[in-house]
C-alpha cells in the first residue's frame, strides 16, 4: 500500500507529464499540499444513476486515499447542508453544493492567473481549502485573502489550512461583494462560477490587474474568462479553450420555482438542430441568447424555459424530417437562441476561445471575433 506522500509525489508527477505543471512554484505546491487533510470524507456519484446518486467515503473506507490523489473532483456537499459525515453507508441525491476541484485545474488556473512575487491575490470559493492551502504555498500567507459563503464549509477548511502549516486571510461571507474591509488586490481568482462579473470585483482589482473566472447561467453552461481590468469599473478579457465548469455561486442561481407545466403555443420549423445545444460551445451560446432561461431536455427534444417572464419553447423532431418548436411567453426564446447559434455557426462553429468581453459600468458584453462582432449582454 502508497503512502501519502507517495501517491502525492505520483500524481505530481503525471500532472508533470501532461504538461499541467510547467512552473516551479507550482511544482512543488503540488508536491508538498496534503489534499488527504481537506478532504476527511467525501461522496463518490454512481455512474448511470438519475438523478445521481452519491455514495460517501470516509478516512479507512477501501480506495478512501487512492480517490484523494486521482484527478478527480470530490464533492463534499450536497444541497447546501448534506455532508458524507453526516449519513450513513446509505446512496443519497443531491446537488453539490461545496467540493476539491479535481487539481489538475486548480494548478492549471493558479498558472493562468499569472502571479508574480509579491502579489496580493483575492480567492473567492475557498471549499475545501486545497487550492487555497496551494496559493499559500506559493504566494505566502500574508498575500493570499480566501472568501467562502458556507460557514460550516469555511469553518473546516479553515482548520484543515491551519492543519495544513498554512495561515492565509479567511472570510466567511459573499464573496460577490468582495473584500469587505475593502483592498487593492493584483488578482482574483474565482473557483464558483458567476452570471456576470461583480461590480465589487471591478474596483477591488487594481487597473493593470487580472481576474479569472468561469461565467457560467441559469442552463449551468460554462466559460472561463481570464479578465484585465483597464479601469475603475471596466475590463476587457478572453475566454480560454479550457473546458472548466465550476458550481454557480450561490446568490447567482436559479430562483427557486414552480413544476414546469407545458403549454401550447406558436409552433413553427426551426432552421438549427436542436441537439447542437448539448454541445459544449453550442449550449454557451444559447445560454448567452437567453439568459434567464433553464434548459431541459436533450437531444431534438429541447425545452427552454425562461425563469424572468414564464416564456417557454420545445422543439420535437418533425415526422417529415426536420424539427419544429412551439413558443409561448413574451419572450421568444427560440427566436433568440437560433439566431445566436446562426451567428456563431456562420464563424465556422468556433470554440470559446474567439470570444471575448468588455465591461464598462453600464454593460457587460460578451462578443464573437471581435467587439464589432456578434454579441450578447450579460444579465448584470
Ligand atoms: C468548487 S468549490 C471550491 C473549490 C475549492 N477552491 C477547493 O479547491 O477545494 C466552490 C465553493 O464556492 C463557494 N461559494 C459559492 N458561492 C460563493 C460566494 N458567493 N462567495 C464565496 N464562496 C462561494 C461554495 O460554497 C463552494 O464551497
Amino acid at each position: 500500500m502508497n503512502t501519502p506522500a507517495e501517491l502525492r509525489t505520483a500524481l505530481a508527477d503525471r500532472l508533470t507529464e501532461d504538461g499541467t505543471l510547467t512552473e516551479p512554484g507550482w511544482d512543488s505546491a503540488a508536491r508538498a499540499v496534503p489534499r488527504e487533510l481537506f478532504v476527511g470524507a467525501y461522496f463518490v456519484p454512481i455512474l448511470g444513476s438519475v438523478p445521481t446518486g452519491y455514495r460517501p467515503i470516509r478516512e479507512g473506507d477501501p480506495g478512501w486515499l487512492e480517490g484523494i490523489y486521482e484527478d478527480q473532483t470530490l464533492v463534499t456537499q450536497l444541497d447546501g447542508r448534506t455532508a458524507p459525515e453526516d449519513i450513513g453507508g446509505e446512496t443519497v441525491t443531491g446537488i453539490p453544493t461545496s467540493s476539491s476541484t479535481l487539481p489538475s485545474v486548480v494548478l492549471q488556473m493558479w498558472h493562468q492567473l499569472d502571479v508574480e512575487a509579491g502579489h496580493r491575490v483575492l480567492e473567492v470559493g475557498t471549499g475545501t481549502g486545497y487550492s487555497t492551502a496551494l496559493g499559500a504555498h506559493r504566494l505566502g500567507d500574508a498575500n493570499l485573502t480566501s472568501i467562502e459563503y458556507d460557514p460550516t464549509v469555511g469553518t473546516a477548511a479553515a482548520t484543515a489550512i491551519k492543519a495544513a502549516g498554512f495561515s492565509p486571510r479567511l472570510i466567511i461571507g459573499d464573496g460577490l461583494r468582495g473584500d469587505p474591509d475593502g483592498g487593492q488586490y493584483d488578482r482574483l481568482i474565482a473557483t464558483c462560477s458567476v452570471r456576470y462579473i461583480p461590480l465589487s470585483w471591478l474596483h477591488q482589482v487594481k487597473p493593470g490587474g487580472r481576474i479569472l473566472v468561469t461565467l457560467s447561467g441559469w442552463s449551468y453552461a460554462n466559460a472561463l474568462a481570464l479578465l484585465d481590468v483597464t479601469g475603475s469599473g471596466e475590463a476587457t478579457g478572453r475566454f480560454l479553450e479550457d473546458q472548466a465548469s465550476f458550481m454557480i455561486a450561490r446568490p447567482h442561481d436559479r430562483p427557486p420555482r414552480p413544476t414546469l407545466d407545458l403549454l401550447p403555443g406558436e409552433e413553427r420549423p426551426t432552421h438549427i438542430d436542436p441537439a447542437t445545444l448539448d454541445s459544449w460551445t453550442g449550449s454557451w451560446v444559447a445560454q448567452l441568447a437567453a439568459p434567464s432561461a433553464i434548459r431541459m431536455g436533450v437531444g431534438a427534444q429541447q425545452i427552454l424555459w425562461d425563469l424572468a417572464t414564464g416564456s417557454q419553447a420545445r422543439t420535437a423532431p418533425d415526422p417529415n424530417g426536420g424539427w419544429t418548436v412551439t413558443q409561448r411567453g413574451p419572450v421568444a426564446l427560440w427566436d433568440r437562441v437560433e439566431q445566436a447559434v446562426q451567428s456563431w455557426q456562420s464563424a465556422g462553429e468556433p470554440h470559446q476561445d474567439a470570444f471575448g468581453i468588455t465591461i464598462s459600468p453600464a454593460r457587460q458584453r460578451v462578443w464573437l471575433g471581435n467587439e464589432a462582432g456578434p454579441g450578447w449582454d450579460l444579465p448584470i
